[in-house]
């Protein structure tokens, strides 16, 4: 076992299982050229603050940047026994340059230094997901324009309600993702603030200049209490507040679609290219795509349960228990990358079978809210005319005929208010059309919507563009 970093005042080697158990190398090694930047930065600033001198602050930086190809180039393998991705930059750098590299560590403590390593590595992998995030909703908003025409059946308790335009559907989701989109930027504002500098808990004697590294490294802002700064992880449950309900929103559009897609429903057709057979009956085609994204999601709420359970009985600033923070953060960003590499691909070559969708009102007893609406316009009051359109109903369901199919005579037997102007009305198309309230389902509504959400989709795209710029080139 190579003598550690933090060794001075032990007698003991660490036992063997120590070492296995406490390393984080498994989880922090993605974050390498992150931590070498976040190095950089530091260097510059001892630098500038003259801590180091001119030539002293060149050797680091080259090395890094030395031990930054290395990695590049599957060159440098990390060892266990020296803990964590930060351990293993430093041992090499100082292998690299001696007691030079032996100088980067001053006023820094791994409290801090992991907090910003993992902030700089966040900051790529936010803009990433908005990515995905993006295209997801993009292609919401082309299905929903292409589909804004087709009629379907809308649901409460999954029994027939009215019917809806195909692109009202889309557009429900498209908002549902839209909101995450503004959790999402939430969390990058939360990550992106400057905590280096802060030190092991209290600040530090040395002059350092907070606000130096912060800009240097691009921050927007630099951490206030010292403490609060090593202690925290919001940052990381805002994200993971994102995740969960992002996970709840594409859940609950696969669960639609699954309905949607059954035999029994029917009037959905999903890509081939994104189903799966079965290895014993011959004529399956299974939604298993949309049923791994539900699953999934269970999983993206259980990672912020994950965290907010490892955080509440933490004493004040670092634990150990915090290196543990990275687990359930980096699976759920790697779960919602999964999502959007499927997701979005999986939606452009949906297709909406009208036919099959028709035959679900073949009763016409969805239009009943319309013939309401119709006999208050009439001059019935509302509880009134729900009563008389249920009687019909009743009438429709005993004599075993469709709504849209009685005559006007019947209709002026059963309802006297009702005169020849209610026929027209009574197909689904015209229900559709005739729904004009704001964010109604009319297709004119719905492209309102469209254009709307299209211009904030525009400015989250602004936003994401000006915070790519923002980035550090490395
Ligand atoms: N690998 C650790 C982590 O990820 C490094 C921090 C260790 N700090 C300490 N004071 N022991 O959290």
């Amino acid at each position: 076992m190579p003598k550690g970093m933090w060794k001075g005042r032990f007698s003991q080697d660490t036992a063997e299982s120590v070492v296995n158990f406490s390393q984080s190398l498994d989880l922090d090694w993605r974050m390498a050229f992150a931590d070498i930047r976040g190095s950089i930065a530091h260097v510059r600033m001892l630098r500038k603050v003259e801590l180091l001198s001119e030539e002293e602050a060149k050797t680091i930086e080259d090395n890094l940047l030395v031990i930054a190809d290395e990695i590049r180039e599957g060159r440098f393998v990390p060892k266990i026994s020296l803990e964590d991705v930060h351990m293993n930059i430093e041992a090499r750098l100082t292998e690299l340059c001696g007691a030079t590299g032996a100088r980067l560590h001053m006023g820094r403590s791994r409290n801090d230094q992991v907090n910003t390593t993992v902030r700089l590595y966040l900051r790529k992998e936010i803009l990433e997901l908005w990515e995905g995030l993006r295209e997801l909703i993009s292609v919401l908003l082309e299905k929903a324009d292409e589909q804004a025409d087709r009629v379907v059946p809308g649901y409460t308790h999954l029994q027939q309600a009215q019917p809806i335009s195909m692109g009202q559907f889309w557009m429900a989701h498209a908002r549902a993702f839209l909101r995450d989109a503004d959790r999402l930027f939430a969390a990058y504002d939360a990550v992106d603030e400057c905590t280096l500098g802060s030190a092991a808990l209290a600040g530090s004697t040395l002059p350092l200049d907070r606000e130096f590294t912060a800009e240097d490294l691009g921050f927007s802002k630099v951490s206030d209490n010292s403490m609060d700064s090593v202690s925290h992880r919001d940052h990381f449950l805002d994200l993971l507040h994102f995740a969960a309900v992002f996970g709840q929103h594409a859940s609950r559009l696969s669960e639609d679609l699954i309905i949607y897609f059954t035999t029994e429903f029917g009037w959905v057709k999903l890509p081939d290219a994104y189903c799966t057979g079965s290895s014993i009956m011959p004529q399956k085609k299974n939604p298993d795509v949309l049923e791994l994204i539900r699953g999934k999601a269970g999983l993206l709420a259980g990672a912020y349960t994950q965290l907010m359970t490892l955080m509440k009985g933490v004493p004040s600033t670092y634990n150990r228990d915090l290196q543990e923070d990275k687990r359930p953060l980096f699976e759920a960003i790697e779960i919602m990358k999964g999502i959007f590499s499927v997701l979005p691909p999986l939606l452009k070559e949906i297709e909406v079978d009208e036919g099959a969708a028709k035959r679900g009102f073949s009763d016409g007893l969805i239009l009943a809210t319309d013939v309401a609406e119709y006999l208050v316009v009439k001059g019935v009051p509302f509880r009134q005319a729900h009563a008389k359109v249920g009687k019909t109903v009743a009438y429709c369901v005993e004599k075993g005929c469709a709504l849209t199919e009685l005559t006007l005579e019947e209709w002026k037997q059963l309802i006297p208010e009702a005169e020849e102007d209610l026929l027209p009305l009574l197909t689904p198309e015209t229900a559709v059309s005739r729904r004009l309230t704001l964010g109604g389902t009319a297709p004119l509504r719905v492209k309102e919507q469209i254009n709307n959400a299209a211009e904030e989709l525009d400015d989250y795209v602004q936003l994401g563009g000006e915070l790519f710029e923002n980035l550090p080139e490395f």
